[in-house]
């Protein structure tokens, strides 16, 4: 299966981003973990810190991969059109959050992604990445 993961704002700093809420580990680290334990899929990554380079990647994959695991960091709280470009393609997205939202700050309760995705993990670390991955593999 060909399988898309998403990363937006600020998670290109994994690593050394407040290490204390989102670890120690690099995401492009994580991603060769990934990918030699689902090495019978194709696992792709992309991370952008643009809204619009977001959405043309959804555009752009969600038409002819088999799912896509979406962080789309503070995005998340802000962007109904990363909402509308999830809606518009027939790829199944799953949201995932490495630390749980719903435990910080009021304005990280509120996603405009949930609904369009197929559904969501937050708080489980990187872990969730590959708990996404596991669900869209059949
Ligand atoms: C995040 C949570 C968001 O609220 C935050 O803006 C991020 C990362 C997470 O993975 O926990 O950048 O999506």
């Amino acid at each position: 299966m060909k399988i898309l993961i998403i990363n937006g704002p600020n998670l290109n700093l994994l690593g050394k981003r407040e290490p204390e809420i989102y670890g120690n580990t690099s995401f492009e680290d994580y991603f060769e973990t990934l990918s030699s334990r689902f090495s019978d899929h194709q696992l792709m990554y992309f991370q952008s810190n643009h809204e619009g380079e977001l959405i043309d990647k959804i555009h752009e994959q969600g038409f002819s991969v088999d799912g896509i695991v979406l962080n789309a960091g503070a995005y998340t709280h802000t962007s109904i059109a990363l909402a509308d470009a999830v809606a518009a393609v027939p790829a199944p997205v799953i949201e995932v959050h490495i630390s749980n939202v719903h435990a910080r700050e009021v304005f990280r309760r509120h996603s405009y992604l949930a609904a369009t995705c197929k559904g969501s993990i937050t708080g489980l670390g990187l872990k969730g990445y590959e708990l996404a991955i596991r669900w869209l593999i059949p």
